[in-house]
């Protein structure tokens, strides 16, 4: 898998005279997993949104895959074509088992025309079952979507989301409100879905960024201010400065 899945070249966004990006330059590999990380307000979540289509930027170029122009298409074509975003709030239906969730993400997918008209074909089970394994909810399959906990729901969220086949997956502070464990089945989860696509994760949290990290990137104030491996940006004494704090591994351990 050779080639950028992602490419953003000299991206600006303006929020009326405020640059929540400015001129950032930024890719990832085909079949990466990458994290995103920065002090509040630093600009990830604008990064995430441009890429997905929720946000314009007013100067530059956004290339996905070869040379699909991401910027003449509507949010719904981005992800038709393949990029798809899971947010921080689940959007699961409570009172529908966690099979019949993942039904009707798939029908989602078929658009609502050809979603009228459709069975579900042994195929589509499998692959439904298959989606289970990689993110431990074969044992709920019948359960109400309402009765899983934190975890789980988050996880049927990314179940739902990678049913879609898209390229690339964008999630946002994917261990918000977990316990630990939760948090550490969430990284074994996200590493196995990034065997067969790229993914990007934003997250504050940076004992979980420590474990399941390859390769970071820090955003800082709108601008790119270190990439590389964890221990490579950890050592970076300007992102120990502006976000780990000074004596950064106390302020990680801290947050651990
Ligand atoms: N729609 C908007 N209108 C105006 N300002 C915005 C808008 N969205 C974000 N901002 C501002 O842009 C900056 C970057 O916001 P963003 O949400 O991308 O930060 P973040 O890095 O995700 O922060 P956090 O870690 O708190 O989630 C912030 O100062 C925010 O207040
Ligand atoms: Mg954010």
């Amino acid at each position: 898998m050779a080639g950028t899945i992602v490419y953003m070249e000299d991206v600006t966004v303006d929020f009326s005279g405020f640059k929540a990006l400015n001129r950032v330059n930024f890719f990832i590999d085909k079949g990466e997993l990458r994290f995103l990380i920065g002090p509040n307000g630093a600009g990830k979540t604008t990064l995430l949104d441009v890429i997905c289509g929720k946000v314009r930027p007013e100067k530059g170029r956004v290339v996905f895959g070869d040379d699909t122009d991401i910027l003449r298409l509507s949010e719904h074509r981005i992800a038709r074509c393949g990029i798809s975003r899971k947010f921080q709030t689940p959007s699961i239906f409570a009172n529908l088992t966690v099979f019949e969730n993942m039904e009707l993400s798939l029908k989602r997918k078929r658009g609502i025309f050809s979603s009228l008209f459709y069975t579900m074909n042994s195929k589509d089970m499998h692959k439904i079952f298959s989606t289970f394994e990689v993110v431990g909810l074969k044992g709920e399959a019948h359960q109400k979507a309402g009765s899983l906990s934190h975890g789980q729901k988050q996880w049927l969220e990314l179940a739902m989301t990678i049913i879609q086949e898209p390229m690339l997956l964008l999630v946002d502070e994917p261990v918000a409100g977990m316990t630990g464990k939760e948090r550490s089945r969430t990284g074994e989860i996200l590493m196995e879905i990034a065997k067969e696509k790229s993914v990007l994760v934003v997250e504050h949290d940076m004992n979980f960024v420590r474990h399941f990290a390859r390769k970071v990137t820090v955003l800082h104030e709108g601008g790119i201010l270190c990439e590389g491996t964890f221990e490579h940006v950890k050592n970076d004494p300007v992102v120990i400065d502006v976000y780990l704090g000074r004596g950064g591994e106390e302020k990680e351990d801290a947050l651990s």
